[in-house]
């Protein structure tokens, strides 16, 4: 039963790895950065040739997470090439995100048996359900935001603050002392906003009397320093800047320079209106239900809200700087979903709860289906990327540009697949094409593009551009990719309105049920164009 839990959790994020292959510019860094490592390995020699570096610009981030995942990924890169498999760059990128997946699977998957433990197991089953059929947390896990290399040991700490007896008032000291240093090190190294989280935990504790104020900043103090000296070694190294402390530095960067206002601003209760139900979906009401019926959950969720509220007070807000709290509220959303399928059997009452329970689950796949389906469609540049690589496989001479957007939207340093660095790994698959040239500079003016003896083919946005550069004779236009551009309604629903509208025909036959479903509306966004 446990096992069968846990392949739930493992299969949901293999799924969307395996449905959404392709990445975006947020997870860009970490991405090529595990592909840098992997390729080109970590001495000091390889260093001039990292991404960060031929690309300079970025703000600085932790290497941390990409090497400790790319020297994850390294040995099942090992077994397959021992077992005769031919990997492809773009293989290696899907492997390399199962294994973060796997990572972050495996967590979730150790809070659900502290669940079962501190809940019961009928809890810790209703607690994997809510998880899966949720969208953001399986979609993401398996992508290489910096949020998701930190959402890891927030999970590990929450999994000590948990797992206890039933009645147990609080954590064994030293699973607390754990739990306050594995967040410490998240704060110091991945994401600092984990500290907002570390405050209220440390606080309650010690209004409960769960540690010693001593004992806190002990643990705190040690985590700290040793996470600092680790950070500040490794990216000074890789950044090639003295005392580099790259979460430091974001915090100066957007918090003290205002600088995180630039990427815009929300109102205060963007995260309670519209993140966290996004989140969550129907567990944010379960958890409700679960903090009135039961004082444990209202222990475990009363930092969350704390969390909440102190990061409400930053102007630049993304659904992706509270996402660590999901797991937790998932835990309340069971608690509340057990009370509520445990009602008397055979009354009335007892009934309605069950279905409302079930209808709250049927209506997040339903709504995790549709975001999963037009997430899908939202990588044309990985897309365009997979087309151009088969369509000239057996070309020699290739010297593509991509564009902005194809660059943006998942053209991936992987995707190069016909284009060095190959490592050993690759050696039996080499393609028997391997010397083009994926150059993608920005910003280049229509005299750069088109000059003669240069680029032998284009992956373009423009559309004015293509029309242009075909009406010239010397390009021609061989595909185009779409992108996924919004939902429409059913069309059975639109016959509906326009009849109530007095606009429609009356008198038609019985409605299709699939008509009544909405439908994705597609855009080309990216055009594969080739010298003629
Ligand atoms: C990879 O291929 C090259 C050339 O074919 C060969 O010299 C080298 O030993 C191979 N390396 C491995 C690890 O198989
Ligand atoms: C890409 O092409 C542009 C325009 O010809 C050139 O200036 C730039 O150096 C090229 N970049 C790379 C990495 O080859």
């Amino acid at each position: 039963m446990s096992i069968a839990l846990d392949l739930l959790v493992f299969a949901t994020g293999f799924g969307h790895v395996l449905l959404a292959p392709y990445s975006k510019v947020e997870e860009s860094f970490n991405l090529h950065a595990t592909h840098d490592v992997l390729m080109y390995g970590v001495t000091p020699s390889s260093l001039h040739l990292y991404d960060h570096f031929v690309f300079p610009g970025a703000v600085p981030r932790t290497f941390l997470g990409s090497i400790l995942l790319a020297w994850a990924t390294s040995p099942v890169l090992h077994i397959a090439s021992l077992i005769g498999k031919t990997l492809s760059k773009a293989d290696i990128q899907t492997i390399a995100r199962l294994v973060l997946c796997s990572m972050n699977a495996a967590g979730l998957c150790l809070l659900r048996r502290a669940v079962s433990r501190r809940f019961g197991r009928p809890t810790g089953f209703l607690y994997t359900l809510l998880t899966i059929s949720q969208f953001h947390v399986p979609f993401w896990m398996g992508r290489t935001l910096p949020n998701m290399f930190a959402l890891l040991p927030v999970n590990l700490a929450s999994y000590l603050l948990v797992n206890r007896a039933p009645n147990a008032p609080k954590p064994s000291p030293t699973q607390f002392r754990t739990a306050i240093m594995l967040l410490v090190f998240t704060a110091v190294v991945f994401r600092a906003e984990v500290a907002l989280l570390l405050g209220p935990i440390a606080l309650l504790a010690l209004i409960q009397g769960s540690t010693s104020f001593l004992a806190l900043i002990k643990a705190g103090l040690v985590s700290g320093i040793l996470s600092l000296a680790l950070t500040v070694s490794v990216d000074s190294y890789f950044w090639d800047r003295a005392f580099l402390w790259p979460e430091f530095n974001g915090i100066y960067f957007n918090v003290f320079e205002g600088k995180s206002s630039e990427w815009g601003t929300s109102p205060p209760l963007t995260y309670v209106t519209a993140f966290l139900p996004k989140l969550t979906l129907g567990a944010l009401p379960l958890s409700i239900l679960g903090a009135i019926i039961d004082s444990r959950v209202r222990q475990i969720m009363l930092p969350c809200l704390a969390f909440v509220g102190l990061i409400s007070c930053l102007g630049h807000k993304e659904w992706r700087f509270i996402v660590y709290i999901v797991p937790l509220i998932n835990i309340g959303a069971a608690r509340g979903a057990r009370w509520m399928t445990s009602r008397k059997k055979g009354t009335i009452f007892g009934r309605l709860m069950f279905l409302a329970t079930m209808a709250i689950l049927a209506g997040n796949a339903l709504v995790t289906t549709l975001l999963a389906k037009s997430s899908m469609g939202n990588y044309p540049g990985g897309a365009a990327m997979a087309l151009f690589n088969a369509k000239y496989a057996d070309h020699d001479h290739v010297h593509v540009h991509l564009s902005n957007l194809a660059a943006q939207s998942g053209a991936s340093l992987f995707l190069q697949v016909h284009s060095p660095p190959y490592t050993t790994w690759l050696n039996s698959s080499i393609p028997s094409s391997s010397h083009w040239i994926y150059n993608k500079t920005e910003s280049l003016g229509p005299a750069e593009l088109t000059a003669p003896h240069h680029f032998t083919h284009l992956i373009s946005e423009s559309e004015t551009d293509v029309r242009a550069l075909t009406a010239s004779g010397e390009w021609r236009s061989v595909d185009a990719v779409d992108a996924f551009n919004g939902w429409t309604m059913g069309p059975a629903i639109r016959t509906q309105l326009d009849k109530l509208r007095g606009r429609g025909k009356a008198g038609e036959g019985p409605v299709d049920i699939w008509d009544v479903l909405p439908r994705m509306r597609r855009e080309n966004q990216l055009w594969v164009l080739e010298r003629t």
